[in-house]
Order: C-alpha cells, then sequence, then structure tokens
C-alpha cells in the first residue's frame, strides 16, 4: 500500500520519512490483534528493529502502525534534530508553543459515520490479563468548560459496546478537572488516532491547565496543528488525524474497567481488581480514505513506546528544576522504569548542591523514588556505567540521602501515594578525583575485530 500524502506533517508525513530512511518494516504476514501484534511489537523494539507497519490484521481492514517511537532516535527523527541534540530541542521548542490553525475541511473526515462501530477498529489486547482491547495510541481532547482551553492527553479506553467506551482518567489530570467543571453536563470529546508523533510527546505530558498541548505540539513541529470542526460535539479535532472519534463523556456514569497492563510492568496499582472508570458515549466515527490506527504498549523496559514518550518530558522538567539550584548540572536521563533519575554533574558542584540538587527533582517529579548523581565520566544512558558508579563511588552511610515522606506516583504498587526519597550521591568526592580515574586500554576504539578474527 503506497502511503499518500497531504501538506501538513501528519503521521503519513513519519512514515514516509521512516520507509526512506529503512526503518520501517511492512509486515504482510497476517497478524492477530489479540496478543500477537503486541508481541512482535516488544521483541521487534528490544531486538531494536525498525518501526512496524502491520498491513494484513486479521478480521481487519484498517492497518496497524506501532512502535513509531519506540527508540530516542525515533523521537529525535519526529523532531526532525540527530538524536544528540533531542533533549535541547525538545526543552526549547515546549517553550515556544504555537497557536493552532482553524481549516474548514480535513482529511480526517474524508469519510464520516454517524453511526459507531468500534469493532472496525484493529484495537490490540497487549497483556495476558488485559480486560479486553485497549485504545492506547488515542489522544483524547477536551475544551475546558470554562475558560476554552483545549487539553489533550492519553488514557486508556475500554471499548464496552460498538458506540460506548470506559476510559481511565487519572484523578490529577487536567482531563480530570475538565469532567469535574462540566458537571452535570455531558463533556463534548475526541479520540484522534494515528497523529504526527510531535503530537503523541505533547499528549504524554501534563503541561499548565492554561497551556494547550495542541499549541505545545505545533511547538514542536514548529507548524501550527490545523484543526477542523468536529461533525457530532462543538470541537474542533486535528484535520490530519487518521481516525476521529466523536462523543461525550457522561456525567455520573462509571463501568467497571481493568486489569490493563500499565507501565509499571503491573496490572495496576498493586491489585488486579477491575476499577470503575468513567464512560464515553460516542456520537460519530470520520476517518481519511484507507486509515491507518496506531497502537502502543506500556510497560517499564525498553520496547515499550509509552516509556520515550513520557521520559523525554520528565527529563525537561528535572533537568530545569535541578539547573535553577546549580550551576553543576548537566544531562539527566530517566530510566525507562520512570523512577529513576540520573543527574549528571560536573565539577562546579558547590557546598549543599548536592541535596538541594535531589531536593529539586523530588519535588518537581512525584514520579522519582530515586535520584543518582554521577559524574561527566558516567554514561547516564547506559545502566552498566550508572550502577558500576554505584557500586565504586558509593559510601552508604555518607552517600544516601533520604528525604522523609514525598508524594509518589499512585500507580507505584509498592507504595501508598507517599513515601520516603532515596538520593544517591556517586560522584567522587572532588578532592579525591586521582585516585577515581577510570581504566582504559590505549587505541581500544580503533581496534576492528574483524582484522582479528576469521
Ligand atoms: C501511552 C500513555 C498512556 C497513558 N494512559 C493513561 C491513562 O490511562 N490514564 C491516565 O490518567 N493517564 C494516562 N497517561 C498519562 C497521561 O496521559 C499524562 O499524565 C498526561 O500528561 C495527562 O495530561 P493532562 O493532565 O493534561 O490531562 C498515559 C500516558 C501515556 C504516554
Amino acid at each position: 500500500m503506497a502511503i499518500e500524502q497531504n501538506q501538513e506533517s501528519d503521521l503519513r508525513s513519519y512514515l514516509t520519512g521512516l520507509e526512506k530512511a529503512g526503518k520501517l518494516a511492512r509486515i504482510k504476514k497476517q497478524v492477530n490483534p489479540r496478543h500477537e501484534i503486541a508481541g512482535v511489537m516488544l521483541k521487534a523494539a528490544q531486538q531494536g528493529k525498525p518501526a512496524l507497519l502491520f498491513e494484513n490484521v486479521k478480521g481487519h481492514d484498517i492497518p496497524v502502525a506501532a512502535n513509531l517511537c519506540a527508540s530516542r532516535e525515533r523521537l529525535a527523527m519526529a523532531l526532525g534534530v540527530p538524536a544528540e541534540t533531542a533533549r535541547d530541542v525538545y526543552r526549547e521548542r515546549v517553550s515556544r508553543p504555537l497557536p493552532a490553525e482553524k481549516v474548514r475541511s480535513g482529511a480526517c473526515q474524508e469519510e464520516v459515520f454517524s453511526s459507531v462501530d468500534l469493532t472496525r477498529l484493529p484495537i490490540i489486547t497487549a497483556h495476558e490479563l488485559d480486560a479486553g482491547p485497549y485504545i492506547t495510541a488515542g489522544v483524547i481532547i477536551v475544551k475546558d468548560p470554562r475558560s476554552g482551553v483545549y487539553n489533550a492527553s492519553f488514557q486508556r479506553i475500554l471499548p464496552l459496546t460498538k458506540n460506548r467506551a470506559a476510559i481511565y482518567i487519572g484523578r490529577s489530570s487536567d482531563l480530570m478537572r475538565c469532567y469535574q467543571e462540566s458537571g452535570d453536563n455531558p463533556l463534548p470529546v475526541a479520540i484522534a488516532i494515528g497523529l504526527h508523533p510531535t503530537f503523541l510527546l505533547a499528549a504524554a505530558v501534563k503541561f499548565p491547565f492554561h497551556v494547550s498541548e495542541i499549541e505545545v505540539a505545533g511547538g514542536l513541529r514548529e507548524e501550527p496543528v490545523r484543526m477542523v470542526t468536529a461533525v457530532s460535539v462543538p470541537l474542533d479535532v486535528p484535520a490530519s488525524a487518521e481516525i476521529i472519534l466523536e462523543g461525550r463523556l457522561l456525567p455520573r456514569v462509571t463501568e467497571a474497567e481493568g486489569p490493563f497492563g500499565e507501565y509499571t510492568g503491573y496490572y495496576g496499582a498493586g491489585s488486579i481488581a477491575a476499577r470503575q472508570s468513567q464512560v464515553i458515549e460516542f456520537t460519530a466515527l470520520t476517518h481519511r480514505r484507507r486509515p491507518i490506527y496506531q497502537a502502543l504498549t506500556s510497560g517499564p523496559t525498553l520496547g515499550h513506546e509509552s516509556s520515550y514518550l513520557s521520559c523525554l518530558a520528565k527529563e525537561a522538567i528535572v533537568l530545569q528544576a535541578a539547573m535553577a539550584v546549580s550551576p553543576a548540572v548537566e544531562r539527566v536521563n530517566i530510566m525507562l522504569s520512570r523512577y529513576i533519575a540520573v543527574i549528571q554533574v560536573n565539577d562546579k558542584r558547590r557546598k549543599g548542591d548536592v541535596s538541594q540538587i535531589m531536593a529539586a527533582a523530588f519535588s518537581a517529579m512525584e514520579y522519582l523514588k530515586y535520584v543518582v548523581l554521577v559524574d561527566e565520566d558516567v554514561d547516564i544512558e547506559s545502566y552498566s556505567d550508572v550502577f558500576w558508579a554505584i557500586s565504586t563511588r558509593v559510601d552508604p552511610g555518607r552517600d544516601l540521602l533520604i528525604f522523609p515522606k514525598m508524594r509518589m506516583e499512585p500507580l507505584d504498587p509498592s507504595t501508598e501515594e507517599m513515601c520516603d526519597k532515596v538520593g544517591i550521591d556517586a560522584t567522587v568526592p572532588l578532592d579525591r578525583k586521582e585516585g577515581f580515574k577510570r581504566t582504559a586500554i590505549p587505541n581500544f576504539d580503533e581496534i576492528d575485530l574483524d582484522d582479528y578474527l576469521p
């Protein structure tokens, strides 16, 4: 299938870019949306394979795109920059949101259905105990009933019938605030599926309530997002989306939802029981001609795209907070489990900086349970290098700092929304640097094993 182009940066332009760079694999073999697609996605990402386009999905005529951001390099491609600069470019661009542009018509409405049948979509079931197929790469778009500011976020969606679905809305999310503000009135919503990855990067982050993630998405790709009027609800929707589900979040209605395989690697916050979640009643389905569905999975390891989407933003937030308290802060890597931040510092650190930096990081990001400080000679992307520093540069009695009773992200199954946090100072004392010179073999990088091994 040829990928038709539009003028705007959209999913198709990104897929075409990936394909030209040899980073998109088309899968012709028939695949089952129940577990098989998720299995292939995870294995392919773990083994550093290209992004995937499943063209033959059992029971469906809509292809599934996957693993589009399942590496740092692919995230950088979405931003159009080299991987080494992605973090800095991201930080700079999110601070320059671009207002959306209203357009009269959009490719997302090339085909319009007023009767919604969710079973038409190739929604995947990922994990063993998942309650059913979940829409995972859908961006939920709402307008704050008071201010009119648009909000875009990811929330998992479990179809209940052909035109109703349960949606899990975290209680501290802006979406929950909009839902509560709409009181006894249904809240108009749109689920946009199949967007340019910069949109996903914006939706994965909780920006301040008055900041619209749609404008952030525009800033991230340096091009305004084009929005078109929805067909059945008073809302604008991204014109270039592959698929739009329009509907209403119902006031005071909940249904059993879950379990669902979370990014922690468990099925919930220490329980596999279903929870009561809000309900959407859909009023229209619109899509492009020959639409492409997108799927993603959540999990704690390399290979789950959701980690890449949310860590880039979390790193930017922690870096900004840490830099504000110390001139020694260089870089941040949030390990993919989300709960560990590695912060690289230079020799400009002053008395007290170690604990100031740790406290700033914990305050800025309640997801963090551990903050590890390392020197500039440690590769913060390398788990083995970071753990080598922890094992050889830490005197536990001196270098472990406890920050008592701080708020913790509620999905962590081992804590109950509060816990003591641990800072690990794995830097070398400034006056003892010489004894910590790393061993090295001269000319190591120049050795090409093909010159020696058969
Ligand atoms: C792939 C992915 C799936 C997510 N699923 C959910 C979810 O089911 N429920 C939820 O409350 N947050 C979920 N999140 C987190 C929110 O989307 C994220 O916190 C977002 O910033 C909330 O935005 P808001 O506060 O602007 O509404 C998910 C994030 C990602 C990246």
